[in-house]
């Protein structure tokens, strides 16, 4: 099959973008496909060249962003629908539902799904809340990813520092505030790979066990991207150790919450487990990151599935979901 990656470009040259294109290019080379590349990078129209000229039968999709649109991932989806390209993972209105993760939890409402209860304060409006929140509460943009605008401050226990932190969110990241009631308790990540009928990978947990004494125990922008701080060094994602009737409880929520974020082909689901057994769903991320390492390649393996089976599994499902041939 004649496949296009697409990728974020940092800069002007083809090469500066992240790894995860090379590998996901291997990956699909060793799939006996016939693979192309295309960089997004701030020139829609010479974007759509790019597009035309590489002529895919799909488009692997792993862009993320159009310069500094809010909702760029979500543009850029909805251009190749309107060029009538067909493409892996998530679609406009997919994308516009996991980004906002308070439409995200309107929608694990209607199934029963537990969500931290919260309130939104947006710059241009009144604030939006279901009831009262209980302190501590954890505060983080609306519709951001990647851990950004999160660090050890976003974790408050007075009405101050919130005002403080939403005030921060608004003038720093440009974005409505999120303010949620901070849940204790292990960090569980599950991804999920189908269609019709989905399927949930083992459980990854977060070993928050090496972070400095006090540190809260949160995934931050710095414990996910800075490789030089305390924080990134004393977190890491390891197969989580679960009776299996909890491992069960925890695959269900996922599979529920895959399913009600209307997510395709593959994703991964955020989740909390407090210590009395309640799991709580944090977040969506619909086409969730697919580095080698990445807590979903990882757990894929420790299914069975190596990384050049996972890559084309994305494709079949791709290329059944669009009935492609
Ligand atoms: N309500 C919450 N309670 C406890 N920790 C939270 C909460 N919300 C976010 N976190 C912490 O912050 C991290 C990032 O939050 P998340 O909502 O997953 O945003 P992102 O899209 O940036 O990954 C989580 O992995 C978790 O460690
Ligand atoms: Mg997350």
């Amino acid at each position: 099959m004649r496949i296009t990656v697409l990728i974020d470009q940092w800069s002007e040259k083809p090469e500066d973008h992240d790894p995860v294109a090379d590998q996901v290019t291997a990956a699909l080379l060793e799939g006996e496909h016939e693979v192309s590349y295309v960089g997004v990078h701030g020139d829609l129209r010479a974007l759509v060249d790019d597009l035309e000229r590489s002529k895919p039968e799909l488009v692997f999709n792993l862009s993320e962003s159009f310069r500094d649109h809010l909702f760029g991932a979500v543009g850029i989806v909805g251009m190749l629908d309107l060029l009538g390209i067909k493409y892996t993972g998530g679609g406009p209105g997919e994308f516009y539902m996991q980004q906002d993760k308070a439409l995200t939890k309107k929608l694990l409402a209607f199934d029963k799904i537990k969500y931290p209860e919260f309130a939104v304060f947006s710059q241009d409006s009144d604030f939006e809340t279901g009831g009262n929140l209980r302190m501590p509460l954890f505060v983080k943009p609306l519709r951001q990813d990647s851990s950004i605008g999160i660090g050890k401050d976003a974790l408050v226990d007075n009405f101050r520092d919130m005002m403080k932190r939403i005030l921060s969110i608004h003038d720093k990241i440009n974005d409505a505030a999120l303010v949620e009631e901070y849940i204790d308790g292990r960090e569980i990540y599950v991804g999920v790979l189908g269609n019709s009928m989905p399927t949930a990978l083992p459980p990854i947990e977060i070993d928050f066990s090496g972070l400095p004494e006090g540190a809260p125990k949160i995934m931050s922008s710095r414990a996910k991207w800075n490789t030089r701080s305390a924080e990134y060094k004393g977190t890491k994602a390891v197969l989580a150790d679960l009776p299996d009737e909890l491992k069960a409880r925890l695959q269900k929520v996922a599979l529920d919450a895959y399913r009600a974020l209307r997510v395709r082909d593959y994703g991964r689901v955020d989740m909390r487990l407090t210590p009395s057994g309640d799991i709580y769903v944090l977040e969506v991320n619909a086409s969730c990151y697919l580095e080698k390492d990445s807590e979903f390649a990882t757990s894929a393996r420790v299914a069975g599935m190596s990384y050049v089976q996972l890559i084309n599994e994305i494709v079949d499902l791709a290329v059944e979901r669009h009935g492609i041939r």
